[in-house]
């Protein structure tokens, strides 16, 4: 069973769907998913538990408690770029609702779901898929752009399952507030006003990529999202609780993320380390699949609009610090962005 879609040189190819694979025939692994030498990049270090945790609530106990807090949060944006956040305001009600509004769209017939196959880069499809010779990823995706809400586009809004679309978009309201929330204090940590990275000239915007990885009979041999950092001003990531996916860069080790019931991991990326000059890293990660069952995640992506201009924040620049990065507009953005990546 197969999935098209369009190449970034135009050309339109067909990639498995790897539910299927796995609906097939449970035991089967296709040359394609193996990835040899780089799978021991899931060689797991002593870190475990040791991302940072976030406690929320310890922000309105006094200003002691605050400043405490944010000494935290400042040392998790520079030496991890990955925390995860507890007392979020999110009632954990609406991210079991969201998890399973999201398993229901793809247990859904492949039919139904193929109505809503990838053009661009929203819809049902694989991600990350750009030649035909590559590796390929354990998983499935869903994405959607959930916000400013006049740039959604409703033809990828599936209607079942019922509750779906009411569901994404409370999440999508739900996961704004909060994402605002986390930069205007990630600013303050700098020193800058709380805007500063919230809207610099343009509009905020939200896409959602939901992840399914079917359950996989060698998860030693495969990757569920090969490694990358997210091209987010930050990203907040909800997961089923049951099964270690995520694995992070902490130094030169990568650190597995133990899910934490009721919490949602939360991190820098790619336009927060240029905004704040490259104190704050947007770090490298990845995801595995498990034997067990299949694991969902969802990614909640946020972004100022394409025709905003990132750089370093003036104030962070003097004599002694010099900008690392070139301005660009958002748009522009793409892979190659870390090979013009100036020196120092
Ligand atoms: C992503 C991602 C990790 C995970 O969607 O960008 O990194 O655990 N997901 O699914
Ligand atoms: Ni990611």
């Amino acid at each position: 069973m197969y999935n098209s879609m369009k190449l970034p040189n135009s050309k339109t190819i067909s990639i498995p769907v790897v539910q299927e694979l796995g609906a097939k025939d449970p035991d089967a692994l296709p040359q394609r998913y193996i990835r040899g030498k780089q799978a021991s990049i899931t060689t797991v270090s002593n870190h475990s538990n040791s991302i940072p945790m976030i406690d929320m609530a310890l922000l309105s106990i006094n200003h002691e408690c605050r400043q405490q807090v944010m000494e935290k949060l400042a040392f998790a944006c520079q030496e991890w770029g990955f925390f995860q956040v507890v007392n979020h305001g999110i009632p954990v009600s609406l991210l079991e609702q969201m998890k399973e509004a999201v398993r229901g769209f793809f247990q859904l017939p492949l039919e139904e779901k193929l109505k809503y196959g990838i053009q661009e880069r929203e819809g049902y499809g694989q991600a990350f898929v750009v030649s035909e010779e590559q590796k390929l990823d354990w998983s499935d995706m869903f994405y959607l752009i959930t916000l400013p809400e006049d740039i959604r586009n409703m033809d990828f809004w599936p209607t079942r399952p019922v509750n779906f679309r009411g569901t994404v978009k409370e999440y999508g309201m739900e996961t704004q507030k909060l994402a605002h929330k986390l930069l205007s204090l990630i600013a303050e940590t700098l020193g800058l006003k709380g805007e500063s990275f919230i809207n610099p000239g343009g509009q905020w915007m939200q896409g959602t990529r939901m992840n399914y990885y079917p359950r996989c009979p060698r998860p030693d041999l495969v990757l569920g999202i090969g490694p990358h950092s997210d091209a987010t001003d930050i990203t907040i990531l909800l997961q089923d609780d049951d099964e270690i996916g995520l694995h992070i860069r902490k130094d030169e080790e990568w650190v597995p993320v133990q899910p934490i019931p009721g919490a949602l991991v939360i991190n820098i990326g790619d336009m927060i380390e240029v905004m704040s000059n490259g104190k704050y890293k947007s770090i490298e990660h990845f995801a595995v699949p498990n034997s067990k069952r299949e694991r969902i995640s969802i990614a909640a992506l946020g972004l100022p609009t394409k025709e905003v201009q990132i750089g370093p924040h003036p104030q962070l620049l003097d004599d002694t610090h010099p900008p690392l990065f070139t301005t660009f507009i958002r748009g522009d953005f793409d892979k190659n962005f870390f090979q013009n990546r100036l020196e120092g």
